[in-house]
């Protein structure tokens, strides 16, 4: 399902997998997309290739993030070359992924950021409370071959130039003209994996700042549809979203889980995706759902649920 999309950056947390499912439920013909926790912007570029919406944008509060994306999308041939070259440097020199770390955490070279995330552990983006780059290299792998990223940085290009905004900054500032006819997806840090020593990404979110947010978008009336916690075996990230701010509540199979896997424990992970009401796809998906997505993979356990707030038609369904 995945396969032909454009995806240069392989962040850990991207949406790739699920971009499919995700995007069903956004609604048809959508001025602008705005992606504000955009990272590897998974959903934005299933949208382009898919003809989703009109226009894109992408934020994130990483600012070399942002300039990596302004590079993929504006200079493609020369960010191309320049991840070529780094990504050679590395044959025969133990340190190269060392130094290139050290050299990131002084001058945020956007391409320094993209070898880094391509040649780190699982592709596990850590920093500390500094804001430094910590994670080491995978010693068994070497990072997205350059022909292969050449590929995907002129596949992303092509399909976004002309077309997209990029905003770094927090995601409220990023969405602040977005209204009615726009529709904002939002993938935001999850409670429960970003905190620590070492955390997941650079900046985190605060569960009252992201209620105060949601709360602002419902009251200008713009739809979106948001990512949020969800479980892996018995792990559970963040308990649910307050009842008065009227989301319905899909969980999605998002598949075995990798890092159980490793630890040797066959475990899968579920998602949570909650819908505004503003959102005229919402009814249909409650009305047609649970139902199995093509492709999912789902047992009794862990088939897809839906709980919605306030049905616009029919009644309101509940799976087990
Ligand atoms: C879960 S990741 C998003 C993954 C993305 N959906 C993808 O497909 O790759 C969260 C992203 O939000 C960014 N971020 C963290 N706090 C933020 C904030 N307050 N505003 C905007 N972006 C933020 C992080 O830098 C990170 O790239």
């Amino acid at each position: 399902m995945h396969a032909a999309l454009p995806h240069p950056i392989p962040y850990q947390g991207s949406k790739r997998r699920l971009a499919a499912r995700i995007a069903q439920h956004f609604p048809r013909s959508i001025r602008t997309l705005y992606d504000p926790f955009a990272g590897s912007a998974a959903i934005t570029l299933y949208a382009a290739k898919h003809g989703l919406a009109r226009r894109f944008m992408i934020g994130d509060s990483l600012p070399a993030m942002i300039e990596l994306w302004r590079g993929i999308v504006e200079r493609p041939h020369e960010t191309a070359e320049r991840y070529r070259i780094l990504w050679s440097q590395q044959h025969g020199d133990a340190d190269h992924y060392g130094r290139v770390r050290a050299r990131y955490n002084i001058g945020h070279d956007p391409l320094d950021l993209l070898y880094l995330i391509c040649r780190c552990v699982k592709n596990a983006v850590r920093f500390n409370t500094r804001g430094e780059f910590t994670q080491s290299a995978d010693q068994r792998r070497m990072g997205m071959h350059p022909d292969r990223m050449r590929n995907a940085i002129e596949a992303a290009s092509s399909l976004l130039r002309d077309r997209v905004e990029l905003r770094c900054g927090d995601w409220l500032e990023t969405c602040a003209d977005a209204s009615a006819r726009d529709f904002v997806y939002l993938d935001p840090p999850y409670l429960g994996t970003s905190t620590g020593r070492d955390k997941r990404y650079h900046a985190q979110l605060t569960r009252e700042a992201l209620l105060d947010g949601l709360a602002q978008l419902r009251t200008r009336g713009v739809p979106f549809a948001l990512s949020y916690d969800g479980a892996t075996g018995t792990k559970k990230y963040g308990p649910p979203l307050p009842a008065h701010l009227q989301l319905a509540h899909l969980l999605l199979d998002a598949g075995r889980s990798a890092q159980a896997t490793l630890n040797g424990r066959n475990e899968r992970t579920i998602e949570s995706l909650y819908l505004s009401p503003d959102n005229r796809r919402l009814y249909e998906s409650c009305t047609s759902l649970p139902q199995k997505p093509r492709g999912d993979r789902q047992d009794s356990r862990h088939r897809a649920r839906v709980s919605c707030a306030r049905p616009a038609r029919g009644r309101t369904r509940r799976s087990t």
